[in-house]
């Protein structure tokens, strides 16, 4: 059998087990960066192939947990892109405040939560004492585990301007730990954006820094189920390396980098 074929049957049956085992498909990522960090993954563990590989996950949980934190990549920060959050309160919070006065939020591939606990504490400074709707989730437990525990590094805090950080957290020992009021409005829930049914009536979708990985096919579905899951005119906030191929076609009009809005 040719050396290409023999890959392709021992990378499809990785991706069944890795399906089976974590609900990712493979197949969603692009191909290239994942060949390439998976190769550097096996030389790391010594493994010889990709078919040891998928038995190593079957039999040893620490490393299907380790496998799943190299997929998902779970590195977040309050306040990451500052300039961007700025911008979020002073122009998009305020526009959606005047067109209603609660909002839905949902922060998808919300990490350890960092994501929406900021736009809590910016909506707690521009309509204090509303209740708001604040939902956060992600594929990795682990990460909704932390989130929902809101105790972090002083790494994760050193975008957060200060006042914030002053209003809303105090210090244990090395760790800082947010205050019950802006922690218990969230919701977290654990949901897969490539397998689950999106949830709706939104005012503003976040979901930064997830779909780099996805090959563009699958960022097209995934943005396509976002303006689904907004209310006509919501806003949708993305990475500041990522963008639509073509909003209109999907019904989003781009109005500055990062934010698009549902037409
Ligand atoms: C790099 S973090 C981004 C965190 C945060 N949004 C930010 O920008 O700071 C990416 C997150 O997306 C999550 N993720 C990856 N694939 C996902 C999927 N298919 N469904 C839901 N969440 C996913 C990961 O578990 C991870 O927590």
């Amino acid at each position: 059998m040719a050396q290409g074929q023999s890959n392709d049957l021992e990378f499809d049956y990785f991706r069944d087990k890795v399906l089976r085992l974590t609900g990712l498909d493979l197949a969603a990522y692009k191909n290239r960066q994942l060949e390439r960090r998976l190769k550097s993954l096996l030389n790391r563990h010594q493994i010889p192939s990709l078919s040891a590989y998928a038995r190593l996950l079957e039999t040893s949980p620490t490393h299907l947990d380790e496998f799943k934190d190299f997929l998902t990549i779970n590195v977040s920060e309050f306040y990451r892109n500052a300039e961007k959050f700025d911008e979020l309160r002073d122009i998009y919070l305020k526009e959606l405040l005047k067109e209603k006065s609660s909002l839905r939020i949902w922060s998808a591939g919300a990490s350890h939560g960092a994501e929406i606990y900021t736009v809590a504490m910016i909506l707690e400074e521009l309509s204090p004492k509303t209740k708001h709707y604040y939902l956060g989730t992600d594929i990795d437990a682990t990460s909704l585990k932390k989130a929902a525990q809101a105790e972090y590094l002083e790494r994760d805090l050193r975008a957060l301007p200060e006042r914030y950080k002053k209003r809303w957290f105090h210090q244990a020992g090395e760790n800082y730990l947010l205050n019950r009021e802006i922690a218990g409005k969230v919701t977290f829930k654990q949901h897969n954006l490539l397998q689950d049914s999106y949830p709706g009536e939104f005012d503003l979708i976040l979901c930064r820094n997830v779909v780099i990985y996805f090959t563009a096919e699958v960022k097209e579905r995934v943005f396509k189920g976002f303006n689904s899951s907004l209310r006509q005119n919501g806003i949708l906030f993305i990475g500041s390396t990522e963008s639509i191929f073509s909003p209109r076609n999907i019904g989003f009009q781009g109005v500055s980098p990062c934010f698009y809005r549902k037409l």
